[in-house]
């Protein structure tokens, strides 16, 4: 490759393009996204319920949730989504607000700070409107207390005075919806998460419908790629959407700059080597994480915050982004004792678990 086919390639991938404390700055398969890349995914979200693509028992009880509500006249129950980042939460929560013909109001955890934020949110939401909140675990404790009457009663409470002269005086609000995403639904405090009439849990995506979702986007982006691309693709994204379209476009770019615009399944390979995804879609992060686990701690039981500052990570990305992955694969079993690496795992790697070794057969968390 020439230099000046290096810096091009580079630039195209947007390195930087993040956070600077973004962890995952610049890495072709973080399951996060930046600034520059939401609006291109925008573009490439499923708008109708018919258009979204996998997960299949979410989708059919959210149809049912939908047109009930629909046919009585009435919004739906509350709407929580979990499952790690790129999966769908937000798309979903955009599709709600369409099949119901309802305006969304998308809000987040972290953006409301006081209840009073909350309060003012909620005073203002139309009659069946859609109020989306995004990280929903990480709403601080007065404004969740609030939430808790709103998602009930329709009805806000609105403290005025302090100490024991403060007064309640209570507020009506317009029967809305609520949808909550979270990638740690294992965070939220029971009484939230039992106010949700529906849960709907994200598991990452099969080959198949990776490779649906794949060629749906080359054709919005009018990207030419064989049906070998298309495959070697969907076996690569880590099962994430989000990771499918962005590894669509680096390899577009290459099959631009290196070749004639196709994308052929050898040039799929190719360009995946060169941003450093594997056979399996594993990239950095996963390596580096069943890397330690086998190397350094001798395949485990290791605690997860000892794996994480043996990576260099938050104990939190481990947790969301790589062992998801890792345990779908067979590669990492969460066993009561701590992290274990499977057989799969060593043979990942290229080494040979010691026979000595208790590993585990199945995965049992
Ligand atoms: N089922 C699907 N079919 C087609 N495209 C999808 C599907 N799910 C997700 N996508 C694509 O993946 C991208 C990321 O999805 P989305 O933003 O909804 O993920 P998320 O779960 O909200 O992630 P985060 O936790 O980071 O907020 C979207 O732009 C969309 O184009
Ligand atoms: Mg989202």
């Amino acid at each position: 490759m020439t230099r000046a086919e290096e810096a091009e390639l580079t630039r195209r991938a947007g390195g930087g393009a993040a956070g600077r404390d973004d962890p995952w700055d610049g890495r072709v398969v973080s399951p996060l996204a930046d600034g520059e890349e939401r609006v291109i995914e925008g573009a490439l979200r499923p708008k109708r319920l018919d258009d979204f693509v996998g997960q299949p028992r979410v989708r059919e009880q959210l149809n049912l949730l939908l047109r009930s509500a629909l046919r009585r006249g009435r919004p739906p129950d509350h709407v929580l989504l979990s499952g790690p980042p790129g999966l769908g939460k937000t798309t979903i929560a955009m599709i709600i607000a369409a099949e119901l013909g309802a305006p969304l109001r998308p809000t987040s955890g972290p953006a409301i700070e006081r209840a009073g934020d909350l309060a003012a949110v909620l005073s203002t939401l139309q009659e069946g409107e859609v109020l989306f909140i995004d990280e929903i675990h990480r709403l601080a404790r007065p404004a969740e207390e609030m939430l808790y009457l709103a998602m009930e009663d329709f009805r806000v409470d609105i403290i005025v005075g302090k100490g024991p002269g403060a007064t309640a005086i209570p507020l009506d609000i317009a029967p809305f919806t609520l949808v909550g995403a979270t990638t740690r639904a294992g965070l939220l405090p029971a009484p939230l998460r039992d106010r949700f009439g529906f849960t709907g849990h994200l598991d990452l995506y099969q080959p198949e419908e990776l490779g649906v979702i794949v060629r749906r986007s080359a054709g919005l982006l009018g990207v030419k790629i064989e049906d070998g691309g298309v495959d070697e693709l969907a076996r690569r994204s880590r099962g994430t959407p989000r990771i499918a379209n962005r590894l669509l476009r680096r390899v577009r770019d290459y099959a631009e700059v290196r070749a004639d615009g196709v994308v052929t399944k050898e040039l799929t390979r190719t360009a995946l080597e060169l941003y450093e995804v594997d056979e399996l879609g594993l990239d950095r992060l996963d390596r580096a994480v069943l890397d330690a686990l086998i190397r350094r701690f001798g395949g485990g039981p290791v605690g997860l915050s000892t794996l994480a500052v043996a990576v260099g990570e938050e104990a939190e990305t481990v947790e969301v982004v790589a062992e998801p992955f890792l345990v779908r694969h067979g590669m990492l079993a969460r066993t009561p004792r701590g992290r274990v690496a499977t057989r799969a795992g060593w043979e990942h790697l290229g080494l040979t678990p010691p026979a000595s070794l208790d590993l585990p057969g199945t995965l049992f968390d």
